[in-house]
């Protein structure tokens, strides 16, 4: 089966080709960073827009690069949530209006199931049962997943996501939005044991996460550093805080994930979402589950942030089972993971 994927959830434009028998045929993606940096943050509006500009003569590049035409797709995903409603029901009408024009059925796929199987386009794919800790922007959550679409919940973030928490503390700091890369570049300069953030919720029991305390620590940090130099942050401060607040972080997930795979009785522990890309995250999961005889598995980067291909293969697997949402146009902002039904249950609920 060849499937054509449209993900739009958010600041990013993704088109894939996948096909069941011979991979990834082809993907690209636009990302709206640059128009939404001066607002410091996405700007819902201008992204449906763009979304708009940019969705169909991407879908034309990949079909090029992938050689194949109308014909040869056989059917159509897109991503219908959790995101922005503007920028999800853009994807989802072309991508029922390409399905209505080609005569294909289409299927709306959850972005984090998408984000959650991004691994198995790799090489060398995770093996089903193993712990997910998806770690993006708006999800910090860890899940036992014993296939697809049979998720359970094991933890997930009270308040802050974790990349959410990036982007706030970067802010903080007079970093660029998304936050994330910028933290971790200016991490790689910092002076070790300058700072010692906290660690939230690590000394009680549970899989919780919180992140909020993290942000006001971040935030005294920033004016405590400004006040003793002038009201400015030097480079090295701002080195020195990111530094500190990374360790916080990848501390935290860290300890929650051992304590998440210990619990479930796994050893293999996937990781996925924007935040997976943090290279300090995957060193340390990596000494720590070989560690305990166990294996990391995370996407190629440019698959740790949104993209197509998440989206054609995690709606590949389901169209295959049997799912299907012919003809609606129905987008889902709030969508929990765990609402999606197993695999093995051909159901037209797919996106209900
Ligand atoms: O998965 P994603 O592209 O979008 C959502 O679905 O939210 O994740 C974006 C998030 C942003 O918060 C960004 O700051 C974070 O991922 N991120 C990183 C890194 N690269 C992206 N956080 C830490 N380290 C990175 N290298
Ligand atoms: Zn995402």
């Amino acid at each position: 089966m060849r499937v054509l994927g449209i993900e739009t959830s958010c600041d990013e434009t993704g088109l894939a080709i996948y096909d069941s028998e011979q991979g990834l045929l082809a993907h690209a993606l636009f990302s709206q960073i640059d128009m939404h940096i001066p607002y410091g943050g996405v700007v819902p509006e201008l992204a449906s827009r763009d979304h708009v500009r940019k969705l169909l003569p991407l879908t034309k590049q990949v079909m090029a690069e992938a050689n194949c035409n109308a014909e040869e797709i056989d059917a159509i995903c897109y991503t219908a949530g959790p995101g922005l409603i503007g920028a999800l029901m853009v994807g989802a009408s072309t991508a029922q209006a390409l399905a209505m024009a080609w005569g294909k059925p289409c299927l709306g796929v959850h972005h984090m199931e998408g984000h959650l199987l991004a691994p198995m386009l790799e090489e060398k794919p995770p093996e089903f049962p193993f712990v997910a800790l998806l770690v993006s922007g708006g999800h910090t959550q860890l899940i036992d997943v014993q296939g697809i679409g049979q998720y359970e919940m094991l933890g997930e973030s009270i308040d802050d996501a974790a990349g959410e928490a990036f982007d706030k503390a970067a802010k903080m700091m007079g970093l660029p939005y998304p936050g994330g890369p910028h933290i971790a570049r200016f991490a790689e300069q910092g002076t070790p044991g300058k700072y010692l953030f906290p660690r939230p919720m690590t000394n009680r029991p549970g899989l919780d996460f919180s992140f909020s305390g993290l942000k006001t620590f971040t935030l005294n940090t920033v004016e405590a550093a400004k006040e003793a130099n002038n009201g400015e942050l030097s480079d090295q401060e701002r080195a020195d805080i990111a530094l500190a607040f990374q360790d916080a972080v990848v501390d935290t997930l860290l300890i929650k994930c051992k304590r998440a795979l210990k619990q479930a009785g796994r050893k293999t522990l996937v990781i996925a979402g924007g935040v997976s890309a943090n290279k300090d995250l995957r060193a340390k999961l990596e000494v720590t589950l070989s560690g305990m005889g166990g294996q990391v598995f995370y996407p190629r980067n440019e698959f740790c942030t949104d993209n197509g291909a998440m989206i054609a293969y995690a709606g590949c697997q389901r169209l295959m089972a049997g799912h299907t949402n012919d003809k609606q146009i129905k987008v889902q902002p709030r969508w929990p993971l765990t609402d999606l039904p197993p695999l093995d249950l051909p159901t037209d609920k797919a996106s209900d």
